[in-house]
């Protein structure tokens, strides 16, 4: 099941992360990736705090994985850095049978770790600060989350305003040093 949502920003992104973080259940897997800047961890941000978790939510690049505390434990892991045996002997294959929700920043780089049935989000550049976000469930539940998506919610003529930023084409840099 694939469905695109368009996020028009930051805003519209924590909102797609709230929706997920509400039906997540223990042994929840959220692939993530795209372009460095894209929004995967400004995303991760959203859930943690949908999810109930205090305090500040920060990348992961260089610590590899962090464990929060919310309605369920959250693991927020950004594996850009690692080879796929790396992250094997780091055991964090484990995590994805764990009791908790995993948030995967750069899983497309451990395929072979992931489990089958996962949620899949990949976030693409849509032009200053909007997003193509695209979703696809594998197994359940998540194909049924993708189903039940919504349109994010927005204020009146917020439309207009959205193609406009989107026509002036913004560039975004972010260098991963
Ligand atoms: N619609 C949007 N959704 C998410 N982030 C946005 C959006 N519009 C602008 N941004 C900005 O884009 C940046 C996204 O950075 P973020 O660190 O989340 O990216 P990332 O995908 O985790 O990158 P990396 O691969 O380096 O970890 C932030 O500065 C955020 O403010
Ligand atoms: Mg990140």
């Amino acid at each position: 099941m694939r469905r695109e949502w368009i996020s028009r920003g930051e805003a519209d992104t924590a909102e797609l992360a709230a929706y997920f973080a509400k039906l997540a259940q223990p042994g929840t897997v959220i692939a993530l990736d795209g372009d460095l800047g894209a929004g995967k961890t400004k995303f991760s941000q959203g859930f943690a705090a949908a999810l109930g978790v205090r305090g500040v939510v920060n990348s992961p690049t260089f610590t590899l994985i962090k464990e929060y505390e919310g309605r369920l434990p959250l693991y927020h892991m950004d594996v850009y850095r690692i080879t796929q045996d790396e992250a094997e002997d780091l055991g964090l294959d484990e995590y994805f049978e764990g009791s908790g929700v995993s948030l995967v920043e750069w899983a497309v780089l451990i395929p072979d770790l992931l489990p089958e049935c996962r949620l899949n989000l990949r976030i693409e550049h849509a032009g200053g600060e909007s997003r193509l976000i695209r979703c696809e469930g594998v197994g359940a539940p998540y194909t049924k989350w993708v189903e039940s998506l919504p349109e994010p919610a927005r204020p009146p003529g917020a439309e207009n305003a959205a193609a406009e930023e989107t026509n002036k084409n913004g560039e975004f840099e972010n260098g991963k040093a």
